[in-house]
């Protein structure tokens, strides 16, 4: 990869992760996590991959870290509707900016959204058949990377698995992305943080080769479409 995209841009911050930042501009972002991530972070395919066949089989209990606008719980408890299994879900973001977007949302069966990180939920006792997050492990340094990998290990059930994904940095992702999201921007994500924070989170993602350097041991990482990354850690 040539370029300014050759080596992962872990200094470059995204606007959203500005504690000052406009908070309107911040609930416009949330607001429109779900538009974005349907197109650019295949949810029902993870959803198909990791969760559903685990809700044929009996009841699941899910966490996911680092929830954002809790988009993606809400759309896994509304598919997860007519499966034999009960699921049960925790969606938790630490950023009591993003905790008081979701809690605003009308409430969904089966979930429940609380400002946490890994750690109060490790201490609480909790365990889950599946962790999953989306976009966090671009936020982290490679030590903060590790540290929730490990942390998010020792909350699984036994035959439980986690899954973080995220991006594939490549210059691909990154003019695909500038080029698609330009005729939307000016209307479905005006006034939003998306398109500059997407270009940044692209900048600060890590290669297959990067993410497969941190990961602690007995992790695996694989590749998905588009421009897919996800560790993997199955108890
Ligand atoms: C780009 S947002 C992704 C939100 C959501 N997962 C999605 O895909 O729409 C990243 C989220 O990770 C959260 N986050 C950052 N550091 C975290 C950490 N150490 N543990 C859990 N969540 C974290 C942030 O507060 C933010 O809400």
């Amino acid at each position: 990869m040539a370029g300014r995209l050759a080596a992962r841009d872990a200094v470059v911050a995204e606007r959203m992760d500005d504690p000052d930042c406009d908070p309107d501009r911040l609930a416009r972002t949330y607001a429109r996590f779900g538009l974005m991530n349907a197109v650019v972070a295949a949810p029902h395919g993870a959803y198909r991959r990791w969760i559903a066949p685990r809700l044929r089989e009996g009841d699941v209990r899910l966490l996911d870290v680092g929830t954002g606008g809790a988009d993606f719980p809400r759309a896994v408890c509304r598919w997860a509707r007519r499966k034999p299994g009960r699921l049960d879900v925790l969606a938790i973001d630490p950023d009591p900016r993003a905790f008081a977007f979701a809690e605003r949302v009308p409430p969904t069966p089966g979930l429940r959204v609380r400002r946490m990180d890994t750690t109060a939920v490790l201490a609480s006792g909790e365990r889950f058949d599946v962790v999953m997050s989306n976009h966090v492990l671009h936020h982290l340094s490679d030590d903060e990377a590790t540290a929730l990998m490990a942390e998010t290990a020792q909350l699984l059930r036994p035959g439980g698995v986690v899954v973080h994904r995220d991006i594939e940095r490549s210059r691909g992702a990154y003019v695909a992305f500038a080029l698609g999201t330009l005729p939307v921007h000016p209307l479905l994500l005006r006034g939003t943080f998306l398109r500059e924070d997407g270009l940044t989170s692209i900048r600060r993602s890590r290669t297959r080769a990067e993410l497969a350097a941190i990961v602690p041991p007995g992790w695996r990482v694989e590749r998905g479409r588009p421009a897919r990354l996800e560790a993997v850690h199955e108890a």
